[in-house]
């Protein structure tokens, strides 16, 4: 059997539905293989685009359907159904059956651990239900449960419930992507918030009964600060008498934003000192953020269609990374936030799965849910706020707020309220939104009579469908730094428009260092002829943390790039700029931290790709790994003092702060194990009292070949807690040795608590192959293979997790030819599989394009 051509959606069929749905009320008589639904909705015709009455629908069965109470016979496909109806308002009611128990793609009502919860966002509502499963269509819910279980949730506000039995009721009318329902033997943490104006809100995180009670304390407080912010920051309420949240082991992605009950992967919401680490606090505390933040920008103003998916999450996106600036440090936020685009966009953005912010065409939504539509999406609302000023932007969200409120909008409705704000016009800011590809700006400058000059050049390569690119708008922030490390010209935004321009600086003495792009002001490639002094010199001496950052890591890639290539030893100027800010008391240990990050191998491959070579990938493992160990000597008289200087004192704490000093502290330890044989940080893993540095001393002694004995013991300690454990997988095959890494991970395939059902539990093993570099790209091939094996069978079963795993494989023609043909062979299986999903389908078709 052949997969069949599957369908291409355009945005530019974008045509309204013909029906309004005025009201919904779903009755669900829960039942694991046969739970019945029960829909009424009340439904108008649209006067002004008429159409067919059609419902999508998929995997139902169809047990009766009327139409004011009178029987009828629609046309049902596979898709949905049609249905001959009135030219007036009518009601329509239906019954299907569906089978949560053996919904194993976690999409639309399924169970995990003998609780039922549901995903609708994209299009999961379908399988719930016959109904215009799209999010332009909104209607007010009313939800029956019938089941016996305790625990009964819904959107909206509880209206009743008695044994076996409870109603919801959400005021706000919603597309159906915001639809859930939860039903379990689940316990409460409870809180209150008290918004602004003085309404009271009951806030719930529900688990299920056990430990994982103990783990919902952070999250909580997380809740609450989110909510104070989002009224502070931006004057947005809640607008509900509850806010629940529910914990669920099974779940594709991280978290949801249904209306009043946000459904979260465990991972992204439990947390506790012994289980979490710090960076798992902190992206707990962002996700908390993002789920309650997209109330206002999702829900109250939603997507029209799914072409404007970024309109709600790269604006909360956008949104919370303020936050998580404000929780601790600005500087190591953007810091990271843009080492993110660099490394995973800005591939995405030059491989075969690049696609617009906003797509014009798709075949399975589900795979649009990518860094470029979130994060990318999120770098376009931060240029837009850079151009036109933190005062416009402000004014012109509250605009967005107001004249949205309850609709489902457009990227052109987000843009024009700027325009309404500002009267600039966006027209060239637009093509942000639709042009693929990250812009790269070559830079050349001059300096004559005491006048410095900058020529910027863009230029944006084509991508796949898209081979002329016009010149964007790109706000580009620069500062001057003379030869003596003053600043003499502080950050200026330029504004680039044309293909090429040049700015002026007069009145120099002398010819300054550019500090170019600093904070990252837009997500483009610099392309510009530098030296490693220079480089060294901005580490050393900008004031933008950011280009402080960025001049540390080009200098660590080209020091890596000579190593790894040219064999050659490492650039003493690097060892001696990491040694002084090491020194510098006066810098935020979390920035000496990041200072200390270097180049993934993967980003390495990149560059060597990227400049005409093949990347071999032992090459690439063995010069970072050299340079980890002349790091580790080069500075070890001022590694112990950092350890001992940053250990964190009393009980732990997630705060920032105290997350910094022990990031630092963990840093000196990587390099003290290299030295000392693992002393250090055997002695560390015995003594903490946290995971942040049990995991961080376990994977010290790992990447030295030792821990053994540790990772066992560690095994044991937490075989019952799931999410730990999902970290000892991951870790085993990522601290493998190259030769030894594929063979790890098909051998934790074996475990007994290795389930392909459980995304989480997938993706430790496969997730960390993949980013394995050497192991993965083995030269054997073995690694590819066990990939595309284990995607096919992981298709069969959950179609969006296989998919998304897929991207493993994007960078594959950046190899040489005998890895190409492995990679090629392994993609054309699983093309052919038969019955493979569209989800994988589509995106291995465009790998292989
Ligand atoms: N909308 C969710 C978020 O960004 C992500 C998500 C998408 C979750 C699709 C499930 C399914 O917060
Ligand atoms: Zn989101």
């Amino acid at each position: 059997m052949t997969n069949a051509a599957p369908q291409t959606i355009y945005l530019k069929d974008y045509r309204p539905f013909g029906y309004h749905i005025d009201a919904v009320h779903l009755t669900f008589k829960l039942a694991p293989t046969a739970t019945r639904v029960i829909a009424r909705m009340q439904v108008r015709p649209n006067a002004d685009y008429p159409g067919a009455f059609f419902l999508h629908g998929q995997e139902l069965t169809l047990i009766w359907a009327k139409i004011d109470g009178v029987p009828v016979t629609p046309d049902v496909t596979a898709e949905g159904l049609t249905c001959d109806a009135p030219d007036a308002p009518f009601v329509w009611e239906a019954e299907v059956e569906i089978s949560p128990d053996t919904n194993t793609a976690l999409e639309g009502l399924y169970t995990s651990n003998g609780m039922y919860c549901t995903q609708c966002e994209a299009e999961g509502f379908r399988k719930i239900t016959y109904y215009p499963d799209r999010p332009d269509v909104m209607s007010v819910f009313t939800v029956r449960i019938e089941g016996d279980f305790p625990v009964l949730l819904s959107n909206g506000n509880p209206v009743g419930q008695d044994e076996g039995w409870a109603e919801w009721h959400d005021p706000w009318p919603k597309p159906a992507y915001l639809f859930a329902l939860v039903a379990g033997d689940l316990v409460n943490h409870p809180g209150t918030f008290t918004t602004k104006s003085g309404k009271d809100v009951e806030l719930n995180i529900w688990v299920r009964p056990g430990p994982d009670e103990a783990k919902c304390a952070f999250g909580m407080e997380a809740l609450k600060r989110s909510m104070t912010w989002d009224e502070n920051v931006y004057g947005r309420e809640y607008d509900l008498d509850i806010f629940n949240i529910v914990a669920v082991d099974d779940f594709n992605m991280g978290a949801m934003e249904n209306k009043g009950l946000n459904v979260f992967n465990s991972s992204c919401v439990l947390a506790s000192p012994e289980t979490s680490t710090d960076a798992n606090f902190e992206r707990i505390d962002a996700i908390i953020a993002h789920e309650y933040f997209h109330n206002w920008t999702g829900n109250r103003i939603t997507c029209r269609d799914w072409f404007q998916l970024c309109l709600k999450e790269g604006l909360t996106v956008f949104r919370d990374q303020q936050y998580t600036g404000d929780q601790g440090s600005h500087a190591v936020k953007r810091i990271e936030d843009a080492s993110l685009m660099r490394s995973a966009q800005f591939q995405e953005d030059a491989g075969p799965l690049a696609h617009p912010v906003r797509p014009a065409s798709f075949v399975e939504i589900n795979n649009f849910y990518t860094i470029t539509v979130y994060e990318k999406g999120a770098e376009l609302i931060g240029m837009l706020k850079r151009l036109v000023g933190d005062a416009a932007y402000a004014q012109a969200l509250d605009l967005y707020f107001e004249r949205h409120d309850g609709d489902a909008a457009t990227i052109e409705d987000w843009l024009a309220v700027f325009e309404d704000v500002t009267g600039r016009d966006l027209g060239q800011f637009k093509r942000w939104y639709e042009q693929a590809g990250t812009p790269r700006v070559a830079v050349s400058d001059d300096f004559t009579n005491g006048t410095y000059s900058l020529t910027l050049r863009q230029h944006t390569r084509p991508t796949p469908g898209q081979p002329d690119k016009a010149p964007l708008v790109i706000p580009f922030a620069v500062g001057l730094i003379a030869p003596s490390g003053a600043e003499v010209v502080p950050t200026q935004l330029l504004e680039l428009t044309e293909e090429e321009q040049t700015f002026t600086f007069g009145g120099l003495s002398e010819k300054p260092v550019p500090s170019l792009l600093r904070d990252f002001s837009a997500p483009v490639i610099l392309e510009r002829d530098t030296t490693n002094a220079e480089r060294a010199f901005l580490m050393a001496n900008d004031t933008d943390p950011y280009n402080r950052w960025q001049a540390g890591d080009a200098l660590a890639s080209a020091v890596l790039m000579d190593m790894i290539t040219e064999d050659a030893a490492p650039d003493a100027a690097y060892l001696d700029g990491l040694a002084a800010i090491l020194r510098d008391d006066s810098l935020d240990p979390a920035f000496r931290a990041v200072m200390l990050d270097l180049p993934s191998e993967d980003e390495l491959a990149r560059d060597i790709a990227e400049t005409g070579g093949v990347p071999d990938p032992m090459a690439i493992y063995h010069g970072l790994e050299a340079l980890r160990v002349a790091r580790a000597q080069h500075l070890q008289d001022i590694s112990p003092r950092i350890y001992a200087d940053m250990q964190v004192a009393g009980p732990y704490s997630p705060d920032a702060k105290s997350a910094g000093k022990r990031r630092l502290a963990n840093s000196a330890l990587s390099m003290i194990t290299r030295l000392d044989g693992g002393v250090a940080a055997a002695r560390q893993f015995e003594a903490a009292d946290n995971m942040t540095n049990k995991i961080s001393a376990l994977a010290q002694l790992m990447n030295i070949g030792k821990g053994e004995a540790q990772s066992a013991a560690f095994r044991a300690d937490w075989k019952a807690d799931r999410l730990v454990t999902d970290k000892w997988f991951g870790l085993t095959v990522a601290r493998a040795a190259p030769e030894d890494a594929v063979g790890t991970a098909a051998r934790l395939t074996d475990e007994p608590d290795f389930d392909m059902g459980n995304p989480n539990r997938f993706r430790s093993v496969f997730g960390a192959l993949a980013n394995h570099h050497a192991g993965f790209h083995d030269a054997s091939g073995a690694g590819y293979r066990l990939m595309g094996d284990w995607l096919g069978k992981l298709d069969a079963k959950n179609p969006q997790a296989a998919a998304r795993m897929s991207t493993a494989f994007e960078t594959w023609r950046r190899y040489d030819p005998d890895r190409q043909a492995i990679v090629r062979e392994v993609l054309e299986a699983l093309a052919g599989q038969d019955g493979l999903s569209r989800d994988t389908s589509e995106m291995v078709g465009r790998m292989l394009a």
